[in-house]
């Protein structure tokens, strides 16, 4: 390692708190950044590990909206969530923060003052969309309206999901804000814009001294750069009302640009778990600053953010960014919003106590070079055909035998024999070829070496079959286990960044406090005498039914995904003349009680305004008999009688479907329309 740097700093991307995390987060950011924070710590390099959640933005203002709760609410509840499963997972964060926070907004605030004063910005007056009736002006995601290029006319002011083209908010035929359904206006408005292009000669300098960088990066950067124009001026303020307030005047109504404010988060957290040395961290030159982060984040942390704080001056830019690429699941992308994923916190409900095994099939099978997928086939194999088979296997013949042969005393070696001394030999090399892949962000070439010292126990094992010996060289014997013994302390070291949960675990049955990294090369970690524990199995087959089990849940949401596609599409047109002879009347339930021997169905007693009349209803799953007594609601009137289990029904309640196929009553807004009204 580049001895250059005394201390490390480790960012993890900040994830954004609108929802919890997945395994896409953990292959591509959390579990690379932990394995190398645990290896430095290891082999006792200075390091801190910093991450905390994105709290700011509009897709949280969007989904406290839809949920009628507040954005601070949102974000609550997600920092938690977030924050409880990587903590499920054994990520070793020095702290997990987030950018809500007041030390937060305080830092923020004061870096962007720093860049006013230096006139780093240029002010730019450009026409937004603002909505008259809300009284403010719209992010892209706010507005909606037909897509110029396939008609859809759910299209974004940012995109169009039908199509998928890029749009801007101008491009929309008909916009209409989200906020009020108004057609918003045109209206002047200033914002702060950090001149990219002025800075692009700086930047690319920078990024020239690092074509070092995983390819998959410095081919992103290059492009930025390369591509058009190169790059462009962008705003570092935006016209919303959640996030740090842009601390001048004039600039009421305006907040920093959400990643503007993220990445000072790694800054904020820092102090707050340093108060007294950040700086070191921060601002000296013998500091190794390294970003892990997926790749919908490059720009942002090899560009926009070094651009900020070469600006900004005194800090350290970004030594290394390791970004991967993404995981899929099943052979599609993961996505949140059609609930296609792997959440973690209902892993770690399904799979108790089973963090290291998707730890080892995640880094395994992690997505460094290019996208991967992720099946729960592999996940079961991996599992099944490798730690339990292969390490699992070497661990427990070794501990089981000492309990056989010695009742748990390790044996003495003496003399070593040409096979024992291969399996040493191997021993002491496996750790400086798993240092140099983790050092090279390898992880996936780091867990094979550690799995092939596993493989050559095994070997070891078969050749020398001490379980045969042991009735005619019992000197043999000891030695042989000695070794086995010796091979199994060192897994327990090197699994450490990799399998935490299981080196501990693994340390305990051979009785021994966990040692570092510095001792892998030895070979003599094991005492003697010393008396080792009962021997239990570290890892245990996933079943096909478990399985099974987890590709139903996935189908359920391909299920629900297509009813709502279809749900969305609308009919074929109809005629006025069509819709006429439909019927439909306000009317008040008089009474409710369930239909016997259903779950669905309630028998409902209807008042009219004309009759009083019977009708059957499949909402039992929704409603209490008792609470909707009084409810006015609508009612299709002239629908021709039906026998539903015996009961003759007249007419159909309408009622309104969400997302999840619940259901709800319409009624009319205003509370004096009296039963029988028609509706047109
Ligand atoms: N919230 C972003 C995401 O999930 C990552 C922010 S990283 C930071 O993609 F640098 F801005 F903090
Ligand atoms: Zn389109």
């Amino acid at each position: 390692m580049n001895t250059k740097f005394k201390r490390t700093l480790v960012t993890a991307a900040l994830p954004y708190a609108n929802g919890p995390v997945h395994i896409g987060h953990l292959a591509g950011c959390y579990l690379p950044s932990d394995i190398y924070v645990r290896y430095l710590r290891s082999i006792g390099h200075d390091v801190k590990f910093i991450c905390g959640s994105d709290e700011h933005g509009v897709p949280i203002t969007i989904k406290a909206k839809k949920e009628n709760i507040s954005p601070q609410a949102v974000v609550d509840k997600y920092h938690k969530i977030m924050g409880d499963s990587f903590k499920g997972f054994g990520i070793s964060f020095d702290i997990y923060s987030r950018t809500s926070s007041k030390i937060h907004h305080q830092t923020a605030s004061d870096f962007f003052k720093v860049l006013y004063e230096k006139n780093s910005f240029t002010e730019q007056v450009t026409e937004q969309y603002y909505d008259e009736a809300a009284q403010q002006f719209l992010a892209d995601r706010y507005i909606i309206g037909t897509c110029p290029k396939c008609s859809n006319i759910n299209a974004y002011g940012d995109q169009c999901e039908q199509c998928g083209s890029t749009l801007s908010p101008t491009d929309l035929i008909n916009p209409k804000s989200t906020l009020s359904g108004a057609e918003p206006v045109l209206k002047q408005t200033k914002n702060w814009f950090l001149p990219l292009d002025k800075l692009q000669p700086k930047i690319k300098s920078y990024l020239e001294k690092h074509s070092d960088w995983k390819s998959n990066v410095f081919g992103q950067c290059k492009s930025w750069l390369d591509t058009g124009d190169g790059l462009q001026p962008r705003a570092m303020t935006r016209d919303l009302n959640w996030g740090v307030p842009v601390p001048i005047k004039g600039a009421d109504g305006k907040v920093l640009y959400v990643w503007f404010d993220a990445p000072i988060g790694y800054i904020s957290a820092t102090k707050e778990l340093l108060p007294d040395t950040w700086q070191d961290y921060w601002k000296k030159d013998d500091t190794r600053l390294i970003h892990f982060i997926g790749k919908d984040n490059i720009v942002f942390h090899c560009i926009i953010f070094p651009a900020m704080l070469m600006e900004h001056g005194d800090f350290v830019l970004a030594e290394n960014v390791p970004a991967n690429e993404f995981l899929n699941l099943e052979g599609e992308k993961i996505s949140t919003s059609r609930n296609w994923a792997v959440w973690l916190h209902e892993y770690l409900k399904e799979f108790k106590d089973k963090q290291d095994a998707l730890r080892y099939s995640l880094c395994a099978n992690a997505p460094e070079t290019k996208d991967n997928d992720f099946t729960w086939k592999d996940f079961q194999t991996k599992n099944n055909s490798e730690l339990v088979a292969i390490f699992g296997n070497f661990i427990n013949r070794t501990l089981v035998l000492t309990h056989k042969f010695y009742n748990g005393n390790v044996p003495e070696a003496k003399t070593f024999s040409a096979l024992d001394l291969e399996a040493l030999k191997s021993l002491a090399e496996a750790p400086d070829k798993i240092s140099a892949a983790i050092q090279q962000f390898k992880f996936r070439e780091a867990i094979t070496e550690w799995m092939n010292l596993a493989r050559i126990g095994n070997k070891y094992l078969a050749e020398t079959e001490p379980w045969k010996l042991i009735k005619t060289d019992e000197e043999r014997v000891k030695t042989i286990m000695n070794v086995a013994l010796q091979i199994s302390c060192n897994l327990a070291i090197l699994a450490e960044p990799f399998l935490p949960f299981t080196s501990i675990k693994l340390f305990n049955l051979l009785n021994i406090k966990p040692i570092n990294w510095n001792h892998a090369k030895q070979t003599n970690n094991v005492p003697h005498p010393h008396l080792i524990n009962k021997d239990e199995l570290l890892f245990s087959k996933i079943e096909d039914s478990e399985i099974e089990y987890q590709l139903q849940k996935l189908q359920k949401s391909k299920i629900m995904n297509e009813n709502i596609k279809d749900a969305q599409a609308i009919k074929t047109e109809t005629s006025f003349d069509e819709f006429s002879k439909m019927d439909i009347r306000t009317a008040t339930i008089l009474e409710a009680e369930a239909v016997p021997k259903t779950d669905k169905l309630l028998k409902l007693l209807l008042d009219t305004g004309i009759d009083k009349r019977t009708v059957v209803s499949g909402i039992a799953k929704y409603y209490n008999p008792k609470d909707i007594i009084g409810q006015q609601v609508c009612l299709l009137a002239n629908l021709s009688p039906r026998i539903i289990k015996g009961i003759e029904s007249k007419g159909m309640i309408l009622m309104s479907e969400n997302i999840d196929g619940e259901l709800s009553f319409v009624s009319p807004v205003k509370a004096n329309v009296s039963n029988g009204s028609t509706i047109k």
